[in-house]
């Protein structure tokens, strides 16, 4: 028998054994797979384990998947655990088979990738489909994308990405759900259910990963990468929850951040890693690093060296490294010298082995690698179509002067600007294996329209997004000045939003702006689309435009879904998940700020205000229109009064006052009026999407406990405290109807 079936045959016997055991004393399937974990990590050498910490990538080139000179081997050898990147069922077959085949000890690998919104159906971008506050629609993006995904032969997603930011200038918002906290928290857990679903029985859904741990959404002045500071009271009250809200959903690993947070970088930082993860929210699954985020300490100056470097991040509770290819040079070292315990890669090694037992790997390595399934599996009639309700779902209407929406089949519309053709932005950044070349354009679905319904179309691009080339303008004013309505379909490009793509300037990029206002100038109505990842000031349009759909990058369906929304076979429903600046000086810009002893007012000198420009945002969090409109009757409660342990009712009528049927989201805020600490002027405590048809009217009910009015006190604790509170009901954060209650001991 060969020297590798022995130790199959030892690992077998080892894993019935533990199963058996654990079987018979009636374990969950966690322990039990701890335990089959232990079985393996008995039979292994110290660098097999450190090979379990080590994640590498593999790369894209024009005819397809490859690996770096050197990574197969290290596969082979045992040094190398984990790829990412690597995806389609051959690829990731032939790179399964040398670990299962060719090591000494046949351990899977496992493949993660960034499936952030869409394998190859690309649904919108995270922060539009939070606009949507529909956690089902939510939830069914992720496990589309899961399914995609896990059909091509991948495990494990870099997602979701949690990290709340008050930061536009930062260009990853676009891969989150935005500023707020509790909202953020539900659509994590909506994230991690819909990747991972019940489980990984069927082969269909991955591993998620809570990122960037943590605060990484609050960089000073929006530059990625930078420095963050804030009081523990802020990052435990605004930043923290979403990510403890997936880990207690379930996600089974966690990516720790490139910044650093009051003076330790994430990657080596114990109150993180150790003290809030595992002691005080138990969590029990891997954590992986950003991209050579451990190499990075040496930068920030908190590492002499890589070995130290490597050092400090194991003994921070880092299980594996991604890319720095530290553990794999130094970690060796650092046990022999005492430096680290093997205890410590024990423990690591533990948690990763039983991802792998979770995943069914050990069982049947190629279980994720059939071509049939990803042949039938991806890029599917009901995926398309999820993709298009999810996009409209994820559209903001922000304005709307005198119905110009929804254009009328009849009238003739020219279609201008630098996005209305283009397909490659649509799928916008971290767009998994998706091409922007099989997305609809806008120009394709109003091309569709117009041969229905016989309108006259033009089309002209006018510009590019950047550049200052105004050749295409005489082209895109006569056609303009010739049709009935004219459509500008201007934004970002996608490359201008994402990682490494902060802006100092957050306007309209090129010379676009210039184009819109000289289309209005025409005289035509104007319906400004905006493709883009992150809140633009557009103070001008906001004033001039006749309309203004705020459209995001919607993925695979975007122009159906643009089509839709525009001709209104779609009412549009989304509300903002960011507050929208007038003007860079603003931010960070929020809805949740605190009063200050010198609250806003704009007829004295003497207060917290710009000389130059109002406190007030364009348009402020949770805002969105419809194109029917709804009254909000003040909100009721059945008592005023409430103890510790009671809850207090909170109903509100909500009428629609127009004439078409539409999907309003009901809001509820609350103001604790005095702390010990002081509290923000409002925060989202509630809210609910419901459907009414023309002239009928709901009471929407909500139910608040002491528990849902808990912060961090003077004293750190969690808790709330008695005494007098606002509690606000509306359409968005701005115009509430307010009514006081009391929480008494
Ligand atoms: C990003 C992560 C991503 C990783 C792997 C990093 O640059 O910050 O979010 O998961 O790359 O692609």
């Amino acid at each position: 028998m060969a020297y590798r079936s022995l130790i199959f045959f030892a690992i077998l016997t080892l894993l019935f054994a533990a199963c058996d055991s654990s079987q018979r004393s009636g374990s969950s399937v966690k322990d039990r797979n701890l335990a089959r974990a232990d079985s393996v990590l008995a039979l292994m050498t110290l660098d097999e384990k450190i090979g379990q910490m080590t994640l590498y990538t593999t790369d894209w080139g024009s005819t397809g998947p490859t690996i770096r000179e050197g990574y197969e081997e290290d596969i082979r050898q045992g040094r190398c655990g984990a790829t990412f990147n690597s995806h389609t069922v051959a690829f990731t077959r032939r790179l399964q088979e040398i670990a299962v085949n060719e090591s000494r000890l046949g351990i899977p690998l496992i493949f993660g990738f960034d499936v952030i919104h869409g394998y190859k159906t690309i649904f919108p971008i995270p922060l539009a489909e939070a606009c949507s506050w529909d956690l089902e629609a939510i939830e069914l993006s992720a496990a589309i994308a899961a399914r995609e995904a896990a059909a091509a032969g991948l495990h494990w997603t870099f997602a979701p990405m949690v990290d709340i930011s008050r930061e536009p200038r930062w260009g990853r918002v676009m891969e989150g759900a935005g500023e707020d906290p509790y909202l953020g928290s539900l659509i994590a857990r909506a994230r991690v259910r819909g990747f991972q679903g019940d489980g990984f029985d069927n082969a269909d859904r991955l591993v998620a990963c809570i990122k960037h741990f943590a605060g990484y959404g609050a960089p000073i002045a929006g530059r990625d990468y930078n420095t963050v500071d804030m009081s523990e009271r802020t990052f435990r009250d605004l930043y923290l929850p979403p990510y403890l809200a997936g880990i207690d959903e379930g996600a089974l690993t966690v990516m720790t951040s490139f910044n650093d947070l009051d003076g330790i970088p994430a990657t080596a930082n114990p109150w993180l890693l150790r003290k809030i993860l595992r002691q005080e929210n138990k969590f029990d699954g891997f954590v992986v690093t950003d991209y050579t985020s451990i190499n990075e300490m040496v930068n920030h100056g908190y590492a002499a060296d890589d070995q130290h470097a490597g050092e400090l991040a194991v003994n921070a509770g880092v299980d594996m490294d991604m890319q720095g290819a530290i553990f794999q040079n130094h970690l060796k070292q650092l046990v022999e010298e005492g430096k680290v315990l093997e205890k410590t890669i024990d423990d690591a090694v533990r948690r990763i082995l039983r991802v792998k037992f979770e995943l069914g790997l050990f069982d049947d390595p190629f279980k994720f690698c059939n071509e049939e399934r990803e042949k039938t599996n991806i890029f599917s009639e009901d995926h398309l179509k999820a993709a298009r309700d999810v996009a409209r779902k994820s559209v903001v209407l922000l304005k709307n002067d005198q119905n110009t929406l929804p254009l009328s089949a009849k009238t003739s519309v020219a279609l201008i600007g630098p996005l209305a053709a283009d397909r490659d932005n649509l799928i916008g950044p971290w767009s998994g294996s998706g091409d922007g070349q099989q997305c609809t354009s806008v120009l394709d679905a109003f091309k569709e329209r117009a041969a229905q319904s016989g309108f006259i179309l033009t089309h002209a691009k006018g510009c590019d997004v950047l550049g200052d080339d105004r050749s295409g303008f005489a082209e895109a004013l006569r056609i303009g000045r010739q049709a009935d309505v004219i459509v500008a379909v201007v934004g970002e490009n996608r490359d201008l939003s994402g990682e490494a793509a902060a802006r100092g300037d957050i306007g309209l990029p090129g010379i676009q702006e210039e184009l819109v206002r000289q289309l209005v100038a025409t005289g035509k109505p104007v319906v400004v689309v905006l493709m883009n990842g992150r809140p633009l000031t557009i103070p001008w349009m906001a004033d001039h435009a006749a309309a203004i759909v705020e459209a995001w990058w919607l993925g695979t369906q975007a122009g159906p879904a643009i089509a839709d929304i525009l001709y209104g076979d779609y009412n549009p429903s989304g509300k903002l998940v960011m507050t929208f600046p007038r003007h860079v000086g603003q931010i960070p810009i929020f809805y949740n700020e605190k009063s200050t002893g010198r609250p806003y007012d704009p007829d004295s000198k003497w207060n917290s205000k710009y000389l130059d420009m109002p406190n007030a945002p364009q348009y402020p969090f949770g805002f969105g229109l419809s194109y029917t409109t709804f009254a909000y009757d003040a909100p009721a409660v059945d008592k005023r009064t409430f103890t510790l342990n009671d809850s207090v009712h909170i109903s509100v009528k909500v009428t629609n006052t127009g004439s078409r049927a539409g999907e309003e989201i009901v809001q509820l805020y609350v103001r604790d009026l005095v702390g010990s600490v002081t509290r923000p002027v409002k925060e989202l405590k509630g809210f609910e999407k419901i459907m009414l048809q023309p002239g009928q009217s709901k009471d929407v009910s909500f139910k608040l406990t002491a528990a849902d009015l808990a912060f961090h006190t003077a004293d750190m604790r969690f808790t709330a405290e008695p005494g007098k509170f606002w509690v606000m009901t509306g359409p968005n954060s701005r115009d509430l109807h307010s009514i006081e209650i009391e929480l008494v001991d």
